[in-house]
């Protein structure tokens, strides 16, 4: 009996497989978003984006009194807050903490992840997040790409899967070569951002508290040192 069950599992295990042409999210590897947390021009930039295209969807409620966040124009009465009827039914989730829930490695693999799909409603899928309701706000910078398994290698054992495995650019989009990449990665840095904004402060403080410790350390054992030579001394005598 459980044979049958087993049989029967990893049957309809396989043709999932197969019949969307994917492997299951957890195997594709996430790409290493390149950013660099002190660099804040980059997160300056990144906060723009987010203003000018992401906030017409999705808010940012816990950075609204930041000053960056309020020289790109995040600001509370621009956020869409009192939409009560989403297309497709989904409420764009709050991006405040995103780098924390996600990490910037798979907010960075999403971006990059979309592909056409005209099943859907958006006419994009994604593949991390499989019939995403986020539209393809990012393919008119990047172009449309489209999910291309054949180019996925079966017969190689423990091959890493990327999303550039199973997709390929078929049209340009309004931003050039690595132009996208940048954009993304500026975008992503924002986030982080978003997420401890006083990240650097804190890496900044760590080193005066660590000098302070170590200053502290030489002089308790100057004390001790003091303190001994009377203890030592009494003995002595
Ligand atoms: C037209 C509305 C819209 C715009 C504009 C938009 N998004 Fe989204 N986004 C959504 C919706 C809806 C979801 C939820 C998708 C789902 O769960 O199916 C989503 C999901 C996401 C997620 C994944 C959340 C999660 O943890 O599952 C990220 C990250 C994201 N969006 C980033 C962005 C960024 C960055 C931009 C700007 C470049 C942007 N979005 C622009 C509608 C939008």
């Amino acid at each position: 009996m459980l044979r049958y069950i087993f049989a029967i599992l990893l049957a309809s295990f396989a043709t999932q497989i197969w019949a969307e042409g994917l492997p299951p999210v957890e195997e594709i590897a996430l790409s290493k978003a390149p950013i660099d947390r002190s660099d804040m021009e980059s997160i300056k930039r990144g906060a723009k984006l987010f203003a000018t295209t992401c906030m017409s969807c999705h808010t940012m409620k816990y950075l609204r009194y930041n000053k960056i966040a309020q020289e790109a124009g995040i600001t509370l009465d621009k956020m869409p807050i009192n939409v009560t009827s989403w297309p497709y039914g989904v409420t764009p989730p709050d991006l405040s903490l995103e780098a924390d829930v996600r990490g910037v490695d798979w907010i960075y693999t999403y971006l990059h992840s979309f592909y056409k799909d005209p099943a859907r409603p958006t006419g994009v899928n994604n593949l991390l997040v499989p019939n995403t309701a986020m539209p393809g706000i990012v393919s008119a910078w990047q172009g449309d790409q489209v999910l291309e398994t054949s180019k996925l290698d079966f017969g190689v054992i423990n091959h890493t899967i990327y999303w550039y495995d199973l997709v390929s650019l078929k049209t340009d989009g309004s931003m050039k070569g690595g132009q996208f990449d940048d954009a993304i990665t500026d975008l992503v840095n924002f986030l982080a951002y978003a997420a401890a904004p006083y990240h650097e402060e804190q890496q900044h403080i760590g080193w005066w508290v660590l000098g302070f410790l170590s200053i502290f350390i030489v002089l308790t054992f100057l004390l001790k040192k003091e303190y001994w030579k009377d203890v030592k001394k009494r003995r002595n005598d």
